[in-house]
């Protein structure tokens, strides 16, 4: 599909007013989108979990407009609250998306969003929000247009997804998504994630990731501002080879269930994100001593106990530990005992794999 191919022809239904509910969870990524083109077109592919239990619901209603003017009408509610401070961030969604979606100056919207995670939790609630909201807009779409395939629908809501932010692109199916065009995979593509299209071993199946939430506090630097600064990162070429290189390599890592190689490729995705923020200029780090505390603690208990405990981490100080839902009877009480202590008041979040967004679930 080509960006030209989102642009809709003709309405075929009228309507007047309605209301929508999508609930889209968050995503972790095994190899790292990091570094970008105008406009969210990613440098190098990457590959996500999607998960469950950290997840956006948004509720959009809409009404049509008595006289249809030039401008954007909306109002946001952030957990029942008014929330204007994130309008501008709708605002430039909405004027990207508009060449796709040419009905969003005849309606006014109300928008309502919640977060099933704790407010400023360091969870990135960008993925799960703006791929909620782009399904809201797509189901509008739907109706104005009911012969929409259901093929169609998935591609276009994760091509705006990624329009609001990259990685909510691999946020509305499930369970493994991959987004950048990467020559091994049939399918893929820099405009929109697609489910990962190869086998995958049982072993994957349930995958565990439990967030440590290390700290709380507002990030030092943007995801906007770390993608932007690999422009001129001397690193950035073999980081890009790199991520394409460990994509071709998980193609039979999924197929076989090869956990060791599993837990190479994602830590070291995870360490070389950190490392490329750490050598950009200006030169930043998101993990704190506690990160790398924890980090050692998984390591030491990997050598002892023979497991499949790994770790990932995003744009941030917090863990993601993954492991295999088989070994979490001896994982999951590692985690409580030693790694807990280390979250702040002993906050953390016990996710796993899913299955994407879902239509109607308040
Ligand atoms: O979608 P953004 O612009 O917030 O970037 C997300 C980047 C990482 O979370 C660090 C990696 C990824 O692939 O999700």
């Amino acid at each position: 599909m080509t960006e030209n191919e989102f642009i809709p022809t003709r309405y075929t239904a009228k309507i007047e007013s309605g209301t929508v509910t999508y609930r889209s969870p968050s995503n972790i990524a095994l190899v790292k989108y990091w570094g970008k083109r105008e406009i969210q077109i990613p440098e190098n592919p990457s590959i996500s979990f999607t998960l469950n239990a950290c997840a956006t619901t948004t509720t959009v209603t809409f009404r049509a407009k008595k006289n249809t003017s030039d401008s954007f009408s909306f109002d946001f509610l952030f957990e029942g609250q008014p929330k204007n401070s994130f309008k501008p961030k709708i605002l430039v969604f909405m004027q990207r998306i508009e060449k796709y979606l040419p009905f969003l100056k005849e309606y006014h919207f109300t928008i309502a969003s919640n977060n099933s995670f704790p407010h400023s939790s360091g969870i990135a609630s960008s993925a799960s929000g703006m791929s909620a909201l782009a399904l809201c807009f797509m189901d509008i779409e739907k109706r104005l247009n009911p012969n929409m395939t259901e093929s169609y629908f998935t591609m276009k809501a994760s091509f705006l997804a990624r329009l609001g932010s990259g990685s909510a692109c691999r946020s509305i199916e499930g369970d493994l998504v991959q987004w950048g065009e990467h020559q091994g995979t049939t399918g893929s593509s820099d405009l929109y994630g697609i489910k990962y299209p190869y086998k995958v071993h049982e072993v994957f199946r349930n995958y565990h990731d439990t967030i440590l939430l290390i700290d709380k506090g507002e990030k030092q630097v943007s995801s906007t501002l770390g993608h932007d600064l690999m422009h001129s990162n001397v690193y950035a070429e073999t980081r890009f080879n790199q991520a394409h290189e460990n994509l071709s390599k998980l193609k039979t890592v999924f197929a076989i269930g090869d956990l060791k190689s599993f837990i190479t490729i994602v830590e070291s995705e995870a360490l070389t994100l950190h490392a490329m923020m750490m050598t950009s200029i200006p030169y930043f780090v998101l993990m704190k001593p506690k990160t790398l505390e924890v980090i050692n603690e998984i390591w030491a208990f990997r050598e002892s106990s023979k497991s499949n405990i790994c770790f990932t981490l995003d744009a941030g100080a917090n863990v993601h530990v993954l492991y295999p839902e088989k070994e979490k009877d001896i994982i999951y009480p590692f985690i409580k005992e030693k790694l807990v202590p280390y979250c702040q008041n002993g906050a953390h979040i016990t996710d796993r794999i899913g299955f994407g967004a879902k239509k109607g679930v308040l």
